[in-house]
Parts: structure tokens; sequence; C-alpha cells
């Protein structure tokens, strides 16, 4: 792959810290939580449509713009296709920002039940639910006339409630093994949203920290991306499904960096492959936060100063947030964040923090254009 990522294309913002995950392929390990999560939902696939589902799980992550955004009918103008969102390789590649990359190309090839399982790469916010390559697993399923047609329903209802009774089901397949244990059940609710590939569309949300988190998109399939892959006379649902944030609720994984840990004590807890395994916390190790303001310029960005950050502490830092903002009367803008450094394996000392912070200020006003207050 190293030939494929020229670093030194101007268009290329991918840093060596994501470059190092590529090939790492967590969802194809049988004892690591995404690996088991995977396993789990082939399991209900082949269950329910009886093996009709092809798996690929081995698809190259760098794709072409086209295949990423084109394919699936991303508008031109949209913010995913921006620099601040997504890792470029060069003008006309990109790190997939999502499994729906590959919908359009197996379509066309003929296939009409598939799941797609890969790692995928997002610039963005660093918190415990963010980080910038996760994984996500697409399925999508194509009917024919037939099989709506008795039904007395339109195509587009008949698919709408074939999939929320499908992925409904696979929550219940995931998490009814939860419910027995001395857990309360997951709170689930539908949400109606917009993707550019499906009308209508919906995102499931499971209730978590104390928030309410996006686990999966999907809705039924546009039908210029049918039409364009041959599909004439045909409706299909799709659906693109987070499995880390799946994995966090499932196995009670508190934080998304520890699905990197090679440390045993976590690797461990995995061991026997399947589901039901809760982690267990080696030790609560404190964490240690700092604060930064500064005078930002116009091509500021938080998704800029997240990789700044993540550059220097790696995942030594578990969170980045603006915690005051304002603008004073000559319009200058102000915004001061706050940084919460925590290792999930050791306890970290002064000094070290120290000096990364200072290699954090240091960096972020070299490179981000902005004025340390
Ligand atoms: N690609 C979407 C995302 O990354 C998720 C998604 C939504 C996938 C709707 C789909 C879909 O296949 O139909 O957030």
């Amino acid at each position: 792959m190293e030939n494929v990522v020229r670093e030194s294309d101007p268009t290329n913002n991918v840093p060596d810290a994501i470059f190092s995950k590529l090939g790492l392929q967590l969802h194809r390990r049988d004892n690591h939580p995404i690996g088991i999560l995977k396993n789990a939902i082939y399991d209900y696939f082949d269950e329910s449509h009886g093996g009709k589902f092809v798996k690929f799980d081995d698809l190259c992550p760098i794709v072409d713009v086209k295949k990423n955004f084109d394919d699936v009918l991303v508008p031109d103008d949209h913010v995913s296709r921006s620099y601040n969102d997504t890792y470029y390789v060069d003008a006309s590649t990109v790190l997939r920002c999502h499994t729906s990359a590959h919908q359009a190309d197996l379509l066309r090839s003929g296939h009409t039940h598939f799941l797609v399982t890969g790692d995928v790469y997002r610039r963005d916010s660093i918190d415990s639910t963010h980080y910038p390559v996760f994984h996500q697993m697409e399925g999508v399923r194509v009917f024919s006339p037939d099989e709506w047609l008795a039904s007395g329903v339109d195509a587009t209802s008949y698919a709408a409630m074939d999939l929320k009774k499908t992925l409904e089901g696979l929550a219940q397949h995931l998490f009814g093994i939860f419910h027995k244990s001395d857990h309360c059940a997951v709170d689930m609710r539908w949400v109606d949203t917009y993707f550019p590939f499906t009308s209508p569309s919906f995102e499931l949300e499971i209730y978590f920290q104390e928030k309410w988190m996006e686990v999966l998109g999907c809705g039924v399939t546009e039908q210029a991306i049918l039409k364009r892959s041959g599909k004439i006379d045909n409706v299909a649902w799709a659906f693109g499904l987070g499995l880390e944030r799946l994995a966090m609720v499932l196995f009670e994984i508190p934080d998304i960096r520890l699905f990197w840990s090679t440390d045993q004590r976590f690797t461990s807890q995995f061991s026997e492959g399947k589901l039901g395994a809760k982690f267990k916390p080696f030790s609560k190790f404190p964490p240690c936060y700092k604060d930064m303001s500064f005078w930002i310029s116009d091509s500021f960005t938080e998704n800029n100063l997240c990789e700044v950050v993540r550059g220097i502490a790696g995942d030594l830092v578990e969170e980045v947030s603006l915690i005051d903002n304002f603008t004073n009367k000559k319009g200058q803008t102000s915004h001061c964040y706050r940084i919460a450094y925590r290792s999930m394996e050791r306890s970290l000392t002064d000094e070290e923090i120290n000096q990364l912070q200072w290699n954090v200020r240091e960096t972020v006003q070299n490179k981000l254009n902005v004025i340390l207050r």
C-alpha cells in the first residue's frame, strides 16, 4: 500500500498514525470484540435469511472519490467531501468514509443480498465514542416485484417495513442475551433522518452513557442507484451499522480507544470469542485536564485541532471539548478548549502531561494559524 499513499502529494491529509491503521483489520479477528460482533451479526442473517447474504470483509479501504461519494449520490457540495471531514490520499482517492462506498459496485455485479464489513476513516472531534478509524457493516437487500405485489402495500413501504423488522430482529438477537443478565434492557428508538442515498431514511439510536447514541443509518435505496446498476424494476433497503458503538454497549466497553489496545488485560477478556463477555476495567486511572485559549482565524476548524492533538498525544487523549467561546468588540473570536488526558492502561505522570500539553500548544500555534492567549 505504501506506493498508493503518496505522502508528498499536497492533497494528502493522511497522518502517519492513521496510515498505520491500514491493514490491521480488527473485524477479521475472532477474539476481538469487533470480530465477535461481526460473527454474531453473520449468524443472525444466516439464521433469518437462510444463508442468502453474501459476505465481504476484505475490500480495500482505499477507494476512488467516485465510489465513496458519486456512486451513492452524495452532492458535490456536501460537507463530507471536504478535506476537513475526509482523509484524501490524493485528489481523486480517499480512505473510504463509509462501507456504502461498495454498494454500487456490488449491485452492478449482480448481488442482491450482501453484507460488507470494513474499517472506515473520518476526521472528527475527540471523545469516548469518536475515533478517526472505526468499523462499519453495510447490508443491502434487493426485492423483485413478486415480493411486494402480493403484500398489497407499495414497494417503498414494503421495503421500509422489512428493513425495520430485520434490524429490530438483529437487535433482539444481539441484546436478547443481554436481557437475561441483571442489567436493564437497552433503550432504543428510530429517528427519521436524511441520507443522499436513501428515501425514506432512518437512524437507530441506543441510550448509552446518559445520551442517545446513533448506532446505524438505513433506508430505502434511491432508485437512481438501482437503475444505474441495471436494476430497473426493483426496490431495495440498505443499512450501515457502526460496530464499535454497538460493541461498546454489548461488551460494556467505556471508551472507543480500547478497541486498539494490545494490552493483555484487554485482549484476554475476549479470548472465548463469544457474545456475553462484559469488560472489566483493570483499574480506574484518573483523567488530567488542561485548558488552552486562543484567538482563531477564519480557517480554524475543530477537526484540524483534534488532528494536531491526536498527532502528539496519540491514544492518551480522551476528549477535546470547547468550553468557552466569545467574540470581542474588535470582532476577534476566542475559543477555550479543555483537553482530557487519560491512559486506559496506566497512570500518567504530571511531567509527561505537561510535556504533551506544551508540545500541543506550540504545534497548535505554528500549524493552525491561531494566537494563544
Ligand atoms: N453510510 C452511512 C453512514 O456512514 C450509513 C448508512 C445510511 C448506510 C443509510 C446505508 C444507508 O447503506 O442506506 O453514516
